[in-house]
């Protein structure tokens, strides 16, 4: 068994009051292990961004508790919470959340402990972009800049990498593209969580975990993993 790193225990968290209460979380535990490719399905408010976010420490949560390498995040105050987000933890966003108003390279090199430059530019040749350095964000396709991101999240050097349906915004080839990027990332040994309402994604996790109305409601091996490039939706 792979050493456990993320052991999330009962989340809570809730929205509104009286009759307007909603759980985004109710009730949540999770593990996740070294090397796992977890991915987190369910449908549209099932809760999947609410746990991401909390695992990237960047949600707060009502109760329970997220133990990460042994410490319990939840517990951590805004300084000790900022470095486990630069350091511990990288993170894909749907829409890239990539700055607008620096350049591509700039973007890569953003945290503090990634400015190297050569460092940045080969990670930005493994993506594919190296040619693209000195544009904007906004000068770059989606498939492109969802590249630029996950550089962006390997500058960090972290070995675990949070992706919140990193294929939602791209069209079928690019979002293939950052399937590939994501499975040979895992390979190479990094833990990565994603979460998805596509089924077919499942298919290339070692792990698979659905949420329903807040809730974990199946976890199973996936004995059959696909590849990337077998992935089709
Ligand atoms: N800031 C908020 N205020 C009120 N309700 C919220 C807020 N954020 C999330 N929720 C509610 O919590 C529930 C879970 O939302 P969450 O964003 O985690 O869903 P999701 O599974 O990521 O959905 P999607 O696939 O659409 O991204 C939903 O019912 C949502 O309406
Ligand atoms: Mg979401």
């Amino acid at each position: 068994m792979e050493r456990l790193i993320i052991e999330a225990k009962d989340l809570v968290k809730t929205y509104g009051e009286g009759e307007g209460l909603t759980y985004a979380l109710n009730h949540v535990s999770i593990n996740v292990y070294e090397h796992d490719f977890l991915v987190i399905l369910g449908g549209s408010g099932s809760g999947k961004s609410t746990f991401l976010n909390m695992l990237g420490g960047i949600d707060t949560v009502d109760s329970g508790e997220i133990s990460v390498y042994g410490e319990d995040i939840t517990q951590y105050n805004d300084k000790k919470l900022t470095l486990y987000r630069r350091n511990t933890i990288g993170f894909v966003y749907q829409f890239f959340n990539l700055i607008n108003d620096i350049t591509v390279l700039q973007n890569v090199m953003l945290a503090p402990g990634a400015r190297d430059k050569e460092r940045a530019m080969a990670l930005l040749e493994r993506v594919q972009l190296a040619e693209k350095k000195d544009k904007f964000p906004r000068q770059l396709s989606g498939g492109q800049q969802q590249r630029v991101a996950i550089a962006r999240a390997l500058n960090k050097q972290s070995e675990i990498l949070l992706c919140d349906e990193p294929t939602g915004a791209l069209d079928d080839a690019s979002g293939k593209a950052v399937l590939k990027l994501l499975e040979e990332i895992h390979e190479e040994g990094k833990t990565v969580v994603l979460v998805t309402h596509t089924r077919e994604i499942a298919g290339m996790a070692t792990r698979i975990i659905t949420m329903r109305n807040g809730k974990v409601v199946k976890e199973e091996m996936n004995e059959h993993r696909i590849k990337a490039e077998e992935v089709e939706w």
